[in-house]
């Protein structure tokens, strides 16, 4: 066949694909997202026309020609689509984008005109597609920043610095560019939810020609350890081995073949026979802490830092400020009302498109080098020394650009199994996820039961706030501490109320484990709060947004959970008042929007108009501790590289840090040259998550770009004989009057090069604020919930970059309204139903209605210009808008998420 018009001669194996047929033959820009027909990432065009390439045998397409996105053009000479992509930033990660840009360049003008048809085949998990619909019709981001206009790069759109390499498939990502003498890693998992292993027969699978090493319990260095990566290790439980000899969920890791085929792997891992004792399981939270209750972890004791292992208590707290008796009697006595509920938040898949994967080998001086899919390679690399008693000198770890995390790359999944295989083997060893190890055996969101009673008197002041949340942290610990905590944090903080309880718990089962996901349990427990809020102003007549107006806190009011929040929280700017008064005048503005379509439906009898909104804050930083070195050098030949730890996977950072150095250094964007994510780049970097990358590392390169600024400064002050206050950086030197001296001169008189380093240590932490606002029609009829108006409004300080910002809040939003109306993964016995993407509908570009977006005008005192975090926050107050809104059209409110047609009909019905 041809590929990219050149003529390929090679034999497909027996059952081959298409899409690993043309990886095979180097050409990387075909993606993989789930070689099951559902997602597109591995979109081609045959003989012009496009397909998923994962769908058609290679032996099929011998005589076509095939185009990938590469074909279509390069960096250098971009097809106009391509052009477009970037102009209007059509993408973040930019996993999805290859195969995108090359389904639309075949479109004709009637499919172009019905593109949540035509593009029902291509899935984005980012963007919530309205910059690919800005892409495919050429409208161009405001506020572009040129080349010529040095110096101005912050609060400008400038495109990402990798986006011509995205979108014409040349950027590499975890998969890409691998090594050869691979050896392929397939996993046997275990069948059931708990077991104990008695015996392993590996003997014929190691008889098998190809077969390189096979691993089980036999191969574990011995250490426990959380798959969750933060600062502190001590954060998590140590409650995992590479490999155990107790399996506490279905799918568990039992034992790993390395081989020098995936199909020699595969077939080898069926040779394995493994004999297990059946243990009693237990799938239901609520019964987890009860007396007799099967006991995941009461093999351990305190030191794996469990709260109890002999009640399945992973962590739990309770505290009280005030007394909520008495705040509930306040508010009866004060003609009030008191609301009381139990709110259900669903298990739900983080669903990047680029699944988990690193790929290992020694470098040309025997060291380890592993390639990972992360947000948090330091982590991974401290981690692993740790478990293999390995020093930190003695390993690498980098990333490729990531292909979206969303938090579920905070975990540690497949590195250990990597290096396990190069030490076992000594050769190069790869895993990577298939999309139904990524729905079976990959950390998802925690479930929650939130218990929320509120009250408040009938001028509508909070007299009371009780909450207590239950969460179902599976059969691992990792990250559950952190997230319960986190979720009654800034949920509760965002109200001024006297008297104030709070109790949780994170309870261990035997179903899935529940890891990070994006707002780290404040959007679940937002749910029950921001329903309890609304409640209460329905039943008192009060308007949503004045119900927030008249309780939530403002500067001067401390940040009270059942306790006065920690020391270094603080309001850096406040931007909430500003996100109601925008929110609210665009949803009122909407009533008279002809494109909303609300009147057609108003008409209706069965279906309801209702409108609703929900307001949530959170801190710009993780607490306890987030660290980032960042190091800025003017090399030989006057260009600036920035060396900073944080990955790059579809949040920006690579943008965003650009510009703060641009800007700190008078010159252009494309002057600096950014490297990151490598254990060999920088001290220590705590990671990407938690909204980190822009206010931590952001700063950290800010001080090192103000450091090296003041150094140009006086060594070209003192090459040119003049005072350091006459001085001026520009892009190309240091004028000082009539005198120059360009950079490469300022680098030569330092002595060849000049570096500064700069580092942050995530403390103080401000507060950013989302308002989500909806309209919508419920039919009455069917429960079904259409969205007629969508916006948000964002405090975010100083807008770093408008579109790339307005991307983030668009794409949050799209990823919450999945979660809140139809996400929900499905478990039967502790066996996870939805294995594939036909079975977990995530949103198409036909489910997501447009997001309008506002910006608080503030600038932050704490984060690096002015800015604040924007990544996790926008998906937070999305479902309890939506539980608002279709409260508000039906009178009924809905307490369980996904908000689902029959959820919703049946609580017409009952
Ligand atoms: Fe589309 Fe990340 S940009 S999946």
């Amino acid at each position: 066949m041809k590929i990219n018009g050149k003529l390929v001669e090679a034999r497909p194996a027996p059952g081959q694909c298409l899409r690993t047929f043309i990886r095979d033959q180097g050409e990387d820009s075909v993606k993989k997202g789930c070689d099951a027909g559902d997602c597109g990432a591995c979109s081609v065009l045959i003989d012009g026309e496009p397909h998923h390439s994962c769908l058609i045998p290679a032996f099929r397409v011998s005589d076509a020609e095939i185009t990938t996105v590469s074909g279509l053009g390069t960096p250098d000479n971009m097809h106009p689509l391509q052009q477009r992509f970037v102009d209007a930033a059509g993408f973040q990660c930019g996993f999805c984008t290859a195969g995108m840009v090359v389904t639309v360049s075949a479109l004709d003008r009637a499919q172009l005109d019905d593109l949540p048809q035509s593009l029902k085949g291509n899935l984005c998990r980012c963007t919530g597609y309205r910059s690919i619909c800005d892409a495919i019709d050429g409208v161009v981001g405001t506020e572009k920043v040129s080349a010529g206009d040095p110096g101005r790069s912050v609060g400008r759109s400038i495109p990402a610095p990798a986006a011509k390499r995205i979108v014409t498939g040349t950027e590499p990502y975890t998969m890409d560019r691998l090594p050869t003498d691979l050896g392929h890693i397939a996993v046997v998992g275990s069948p059931h939810p708990h077991a104990r292993i008695l015996s392993i027969d590996t003997t014929a699978a190691e008889q098998m020609p190809g077969v390189r090493a096979v691993l089980t319990h036999r191969d574990d260095p011995g250490v426990r350890f959380s798959t969750a990566r933060h600062e502190n290790r001590l954060d998590d439980p140590d409650d995992t081995h590479v490999f155990d000899t107790t399996v506490r969920f279905v799918g568990q890791r039992v034992a790993a073949v390395v081989a020098d085929s995936m199909t020699v792997a595969r077939r080898a891992g069926e040779l394995i026979t493994v004999e297990y004792e059946v243990l009693q399981a237990n799938f239901d939270p609520a019964l987890a802490t009860e007396p007799g209750t099967p006991l995941v972890h009461g093999d351990k004791g305190r030191g794996a830092r469990i709260a109890d292992p002999q009640s399945n208590l992973v962590a739990g707290f309770e505290g009280t400020t005030g007394d909520v008796d008495a705040g509930l009697e306040q508010a009866r006595a004060a003609g009030g009302t008191v609301v009381s509920g139990r709110w259900q938040t669903a298990r739900v898949q983080h669903t990047h498109l680029e699944t988990h994967g690193a790929v290992g080998w020694r470098d040309e001086n025997g060291r380890l080098v592993i390639r990972s899919s992360t947000q948090v390679p330091f982590l991974i690399r401290d981690e692993l020394c740790h478990i293999f008693g390995l020093p930190a000198d003695d390993l690498r770890v980098h990333t490729a650009r990531v292909g979206g995390g969303f938090g579920g790359k905070q975990e540690l999944l497949t590195e250990d199994l990597v290096l396990l295989a190069m030490l076992k083997t000594g050769r190069p060893a790869v895993y990577e996820f298939t999309r139904t190890d990524q729905f079976t055996i990959a950390p998802c969101r925690h479930p929650m039961r939130i218990d929320v009673t509120a009250a408040a008197g009938a001028d509508g002041v909070l007299t009371a706030l009780s909450v207590s949340v239950l969460s179902d942290a599976g059969a691992y610990g990792n990250h559950s501490t952190g997230v319960l905590f986190h979720s009654c944090g800034e949920s509760v903080a965002l109200y001024r109320c006297a008297n104030k309880h709070v109790d949780a718990r994170a309870v261990y089962t035997n179903n899935i484990p529940s890891g990070a996901f994006r707002g780290y349990g404040l959007g679940q427990v937002s749910f029950g709060i921001e329903g309890a809020i609304d409640e209460l102003a329905a039943q008192l007549g009060i308007d949503p947004f004045e119900m927030r107006r008249i309780n939530v806190t403002v500067p001067g009011d401390p940040l009270v959970t059942w306790q006065v929040e920690e020391d270094d929280l603080e309001y850096g700017s406040y931007g909430l008042d500003q996100c109601l008064d925008l929110a609210q005048g665009a949803l009122e503005s909407g009533r008279t929007d002809p494109t909303r379509n609300g009147e057609v439906l108003a008409s209706q009898p069965d279906w309801q108009i209702g409108e609703g909104m929900a307001a949530t804050m959170i801190a710009t930083i993780p607490p306890r501790g987030h660290h980032a070195d960042a190091r800025m050098t003017l090399t030989a030949e006057g260009d600036f590289i920035a060396a900073v730890g944080t990955a790059e996977f579809g949040n920006g950072t690579t943008t965003v840090l650009t510009q703060i150095a641009a800007s700190a250094l008078g010159c252009a964007p494309s002057q600096i040259v950014l490297q990151q994510a490598d254990t060999d780049v920088v001290g220590h970097d705590t990671g990407a998550f938690g909204s980190a990358g822009t206010v931590v590392a952001g700063k950290a390169l800010n001080s090192a770009c103000v450091e090296l600024r003041r150094r140009i400064i006086e060594v070209a002050a003192a090459r040119l004989g003049a005072d350091q206050a006459d001085c001026r950086l520009g892009p190309q030197g240091v004028q000082a009057g009539a005198a120059f001296i360009d950079l490469p001169g300022v680098a030569a008189a330092a002595g060849g090069t000049l570096e500064c380093s700069g580092n942050h240590d995530g403390s103080p932490r401000s507060v950013a604020y989302n308002v989500h606002a909806f309209r919508v029609a419920v039919s009455t009829a069917t429960g079904q919930v259409r969205i007629l108006q969508s916006l948000q409004a964002a405090d975010a300080g100083v807008v770093m970059n408008p579109q790339q910002c307005r991307g983030q809040i668009e794409g949050g939003a799209a990823q919450a309204i999945g979660t809140a109306l139809y996400e929900e993964m499905i478990l039967e016995d502790g066996h996870v139903m939805t294995q594939v993407l036909r079975n977990y509908h995530i949103p198409q570009l036909a489910d997501v209605p447009r997001t309008d977006v506002y910006f608080a005008d503030t600038y932050d005192s704490v984060g690096p210009l002015g800015a604040k975090s924007m990544s996790e926050a926008p998906y937070n107050p999305v479902a309890p808008a939506l539980e608002s809104a279709i409260r508000n059209a039906i009178g009924v409110r809905i307490h369980q998420l996904p908000m689902n047609p029959p959820r919703v009909w049946r609580a017409l019905t009952t």
